[in-house]
């Protein structure tokens, strides 16, 4: 079908929420599983909402030049080492029409132009959208748990190992971070982590693990929006910083409620540890890469918003 790829403007935006919305709704009933967004029609507009506060005129949609409605959108994310691809949705009406290969050529294409890989984080139960990427080149690198805890109302302060070493990220930390991060992950996103640290819309938040030598050995971003809770990203050095900084985020934030978190599969002392609290797996997610791909060396976790790969 003949699209047009522009990029979006603040017009579309309650008809990009709407698409986010039916899409995946669309998707995950077809596939006997509940929706992922209820009631508020305008609750997937928290994509919008947040990545035009973080980085204005990173997102496309793809046009039908016919009827001139939306046919799918897509968000993007230039950073220092790669170009991050946000959520990518095609409407129900468009499946299988081409609407989601447009909008990733368009966003392979601004990446080779600065020769970086472009990462994204696609869910491994959903064959649809493996196949749009891995048909475009992505490859399979890591496999993560999406596991859900429901935390106490009384809180998590029992056996929280190296709890006294996590304290709030400032903007001092932001140099420290990226270091850390280029060195387990081979990227670095200073700007989202300024963005939760700033919290310019009141719903992000920071903490660092602080080594006893004053190294910055590890960090979480975690997300309490109404439309959108999750801890993630963590990155760090060892299951041990990651686990003290989840559960930091976890006891502070989400007592008496539900919270998504990704680990990755192989760290499987840190998935025990999690099971031996309760966490259920929910569904099962990828990270994949076009282009060059540096091994985890350490635990990098993944989150939707801001989006990780
Ligand atoms: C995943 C999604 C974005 C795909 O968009 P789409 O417009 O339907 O995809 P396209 O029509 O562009 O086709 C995708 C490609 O995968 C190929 N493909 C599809 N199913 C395939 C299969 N089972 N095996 C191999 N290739 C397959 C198609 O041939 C096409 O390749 P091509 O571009 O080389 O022809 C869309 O189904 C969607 O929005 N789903 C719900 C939300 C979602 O899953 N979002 C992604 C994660 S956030």
């Amino acid at each position: 079908m003949p699209f047009e790829v522009r990029p979006m403007s603040p017009d579309d935006r309650a008809e990009v929420a709407s698409l986010i919305q039916v899409s995946l709704n669309f998707w995950y009933r077809l596939h006997g599983r509940p929706p992922i967004f209820s009631g508020d029609p305008m609750a997937a507009d928290v994509f919008f909402e947040v990545y035009h506060a973080l980085e204005p005129g990173c997102g496309i949609v793809a046009q039908d030049t016919a009827s001139g409605l939306l046919a799918g959108s897509c968000f993007f994310h230039p950073r220092p080492h790669h170009v991050g691809l946000g959520i990518m949705n095609v409407h129900p009406n468009y499946f299988g029409t081409g609407a989601g290969s447009a909008l990733l050529r368009y966003i392979i294409g601004l990446a080779e132009q600065e020769a970086k890989p472009v990462r994204l984080t696609s869910s491994a139960l959903n064959l649809d959208s493996f196949s749009l990427y891995t048909r475009h080149g992505f490859v399979p690198r890591q496999v993560f748990q999406d596991m859900v805890l429901v935390v106490p109302a009384g809180g998590l302060s029992d056996a929280q190992t190296g709890a006294a070493r996590v304290r709030d990220a400032t903007l001092h930390d932001v140099a420290a971070m990226a270091q850390l991060e280029v060195a387990v992950s081979g990227i670095s996103r200073e700007l989202d982590y300024r963005f939760a640290i700033e919290n310019p819309l009141g719903c992000f938040h920071a903490s660092v693990y602080e080594a006893e030598s004053r190294s910055i050995d590890g960090f979480v971003l975690s997300c309490t929006h109404r439309s959108f809770q999750m801890v993630g990203p963590c990155v760090a050095r060892s299951e041990r910083e990651a686990e003290a900084l989840i559960l930091g985020e976890l006891d502070r934030f989400f007592r008496g409620r539900p919270a998504l978190f990704l680990l990755p599969a192989d760290q499987a002392a840190l998935v025990a540890r999690m099971y031996d609290r309760g966490a259920r797996n929910v569904e099962l997610h990828l990270c994949q890469v076009r282009g060059s791909f540096k091994p985890f060396a350490g635990v990098s976790t993944p989150a939707f918003l801001p989006e990780t790969g």
